[in-house]
């Protein structure tokens, strides 16, 4: 499979890159400056660019099977990034007949179904208060990618920490907050295991270290959301 990956420098893009280039996928990424992904192997292709430039997002589209965007680091020098990035890459998945979007957020963002619990507005006025403009685009890009017509998951994690790839997480509407953490090598694990089991579709599962990914803590019976059913609701309430 040939995957597209935009944030791949990051954090949590660059543990998806580590376990695509293990588990044999094909990459092609963008960064933003020539020789920041020299180290990959061969299977990853580089493209130097601007996630907000469709020129740019389509050259990394083109030719892939599906699409994974863990894009970030909106502030006033770099504005808009989740909103007009994520938009583009819709946008040139479109022109290119794509349809399979992973994007991985923080989450701080409601979606039906969702538990009630204070962690979560606690830590959606920690974000606003620690950078406003990084927690108004990530609302934007939800209603973005929501009011796509795409087959798109929302990956909703709290605070990463390093680790490696492995299947000891959570997954579900679960109760988060400030204090909750997941590795990097978590995150990459859930994003392909979505990405190849075609699972979360039109859906946005929150994911937490400890536990097993097979015993997902879900609310999907619950809070009435449905898989594979594009029409059941918005991330951004
Ligand atoms: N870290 C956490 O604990 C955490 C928790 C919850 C949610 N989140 C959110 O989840 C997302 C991923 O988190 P992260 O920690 O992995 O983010 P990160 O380490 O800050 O990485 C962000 C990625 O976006 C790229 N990027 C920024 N501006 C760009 C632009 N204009 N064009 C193309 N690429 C651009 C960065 O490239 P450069 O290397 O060139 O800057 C980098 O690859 C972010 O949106 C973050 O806010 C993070």
């Amino acid at each position: 499979m040939r995957l597209a990956l935009f944030g791949a420098t990051g954090r949590a893009g660059g543990a998806v890159l580590r376990h695509a280039e293990a588990s044999g996928y094909r990459v092609h990424a963008l960064a933003r400056s020539a020789g920041r992904l020299d180290g990959a192997s061969p299977s990853v292709a580089v493209a130097v660019g601007d996630v907000r430039d469709l020129a740019a997002a389509e050259r990394v589209v083109e030719g892939a099977d599906a699409v994974i965007s863990a894009i970030g680091g909106t502030g006033p020098v770099n504005p808009a990034v989740l909103e007009h990035g994520t938009a583009c890459i819709i946008a040139a998945m479109n022109r290119h007949g794509l349809r399979r979007l992973i994007v991985v957020q923080g989450f701080h963002l409601p979606f039906p179904g969702d538990r009630r619990n204070v962690g979560r507005p606690a830590m959606a006025a920690l974000l606003r208060a620690w950078n406003r403009h990084l927690s108004a685009d990530t609302y934007r890009m939800a209603d973005v990618l929501a009011g796509s017509e795409l087959d798109w998951t929302l990956i909703r994690m709290p605070r990463l920490k390093p680790g490696p790839p492995g299947d000891n997480y959570r997954v579900g509407r679960l109760a988060l907050g400030p204090w909750s953490t997941v590795t990097t090598g978590q995150v990459a694990h859930f994003t392909l295991s979505c990405l190849e089991a075609g699972d979360f579709v039109c859906d946005a599962p929150m994911i937490a270290d400890g536990g097993h990914a097979g015993r997902k803590e879900t609310a999907l019976a619950e809070g009435g959301v449905t898989h594979g059913n594009p029409a059941h609701g918005t991330p951004h309430q």
